[in-house]
């Protein structure tokens, strides 16, 4: 998985480092090789599309340029969004209605009455692994139809790379960046973000390539780092779970870095809630005593949350991280029968 993964991210940046390549030389490649490499070129965009998503707004069109220029250099999934109410003019009277937006965010940032309505989205976040954000800022903040994306969908991006570019005309970027992170809590945020303003637009194109190979670098390094938790969930509560370093748990997290996973557990035999997971991960299987709270992988596809002890053929997934064992038997509703359980990182 991971080595395909590297692969993926070494062919989506080959063609710009082609590019740089050849820019004002005359080439003495002859034709027929250049079609060929036309072709892998081609062959390779089609095989790292979707994996990366570009989500910008842009009010007077510099985000979209940004965008553009971003497009040129890699293959990615563009996402624009539009507030709903359109042919607002935000930056009229002292940019008065941008301003007025941010105010309202500002003030109640939890509350979704506060954010403007964008229209729907018609790109799904669990498609992709990497996520780059452009948005302009506005009175120091992200401009707030962005706001509103992130604040619909951040949830949606745990665990996911995230690159962030901000556009300003001087204003520096350090209050759109926290409310980057304060969107998608728990997204992987790949250090630093771009900021292009008046003083260095002119150079924007240079700018943005070094920026996406460091951005190339580092989310190729993350999405190959395990995590040393993942989450459960059970009617509302959230626990971690520490997991083991082996091929099931890496599956496990290649699929949990798409999306979160549920599934239905029942008890058996008074010491287990036992569920399919929908999908088989790759077992090893070892003679185990059981403990409470335990996470084990039984048949490939099964998952046993213990609340008791067995001893069995089994591959671990990992340990929950309960307090008492009356705690680990409320949270898992032991002896209650059918519960929904969420796995995610
Ligand atoms: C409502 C509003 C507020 C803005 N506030 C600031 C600001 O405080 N500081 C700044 O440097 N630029 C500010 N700008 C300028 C934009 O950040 C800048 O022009 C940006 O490049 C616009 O991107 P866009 O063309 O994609 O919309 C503001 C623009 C608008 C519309």
């Amino acid at each position: 998985m991971l080595r395909t993964l590297a692969i993926s991210l070494i062919l989506l940046f080959s063609p710009v480092l082609n590019s740089c390549e050849k820019t004002g030389e005359e080439t003495t490649v002859p034709d027929n090789s250049q079609e060929e490499q036309q072709e892998q070129e081609k062959e390779q965009q089609v095989e790292s599309a979707g994996k990366t998503l570009i989500a910008y707004y842009s009010f007077s069109g510099d985000c979209r340029s940004i965008v553009a220029s971003i497009t040129t250099n890699m293959d990615a999934d563009v996402l624009e969004i539009q507030p709903a109410e359109e042919g607002l003019d935000y930056a009229a009277n002292n940019y008065a209605i941008g301003s007025s937006l941010i105010a309202a965010i500002r003030e109640k940032p939890n509350n979704a009455a506060s954010y403007p309505a964008i229209k729907p989205v018609n790109r799904n976040v669990a498609d992709y692994d990497t996520l780059i954000i452009v948005t302009p800022l506005w009175w120091s903040n992200m401009a707030a139809p962005m706001q509103s994306y992130l604040f619909q969908e951040g949830s949606k991006m745990a665990g996911k790379t995230i690159g962030l570019i901000v556009s300003s005309y001087s204003s520096s970027i350090s209050s759109v960046v926290a409310d980057a992170q304060r969107l998608i809590p728990e997204g992987i945020f790949v250090k630093e973000s771009l900021w292009i303003n008046n003083a260095n637009r002119s150079g924007k194109d240079a700018l943005i390539k070094n920026w996406l190979s460091s951005f190339s670098n580092q989310s190729s390094e993350t999405q190959s780092t395990m995590p040393e938790h993942i989450k459960i969930s059970v009617g509302g509560k959230t626990i971690p779970i520490a997991i083991e370093d082996n091929n099931a748990t890496m599956e496990l997290v290649k699929v949990l870095r798409k999306a979160p996973v549920s599934y239905e557990a029942n008890d058996y035999g008074g010491f287990e809630k036992v569920g399919d997971l929908g999908f088989s991960l790759p077992a090893s299987d070892t003679q185990i005593s059981t403990q409470p709270g335990d996470v084990i992988l039984y048949s490939g596809n099964q998952i046993v949350l213990f609340y008791g002890t067995n001893s069995w053929s089994y591959t671990r997934i990992g340990k929950m991280e309960y307090g008492t064992l009356d705690e680990l038997k409320a949270f898992l509703k032991a002896g209650q029968g059918m519960i929904t359980v969420t796995l995610s990182l």
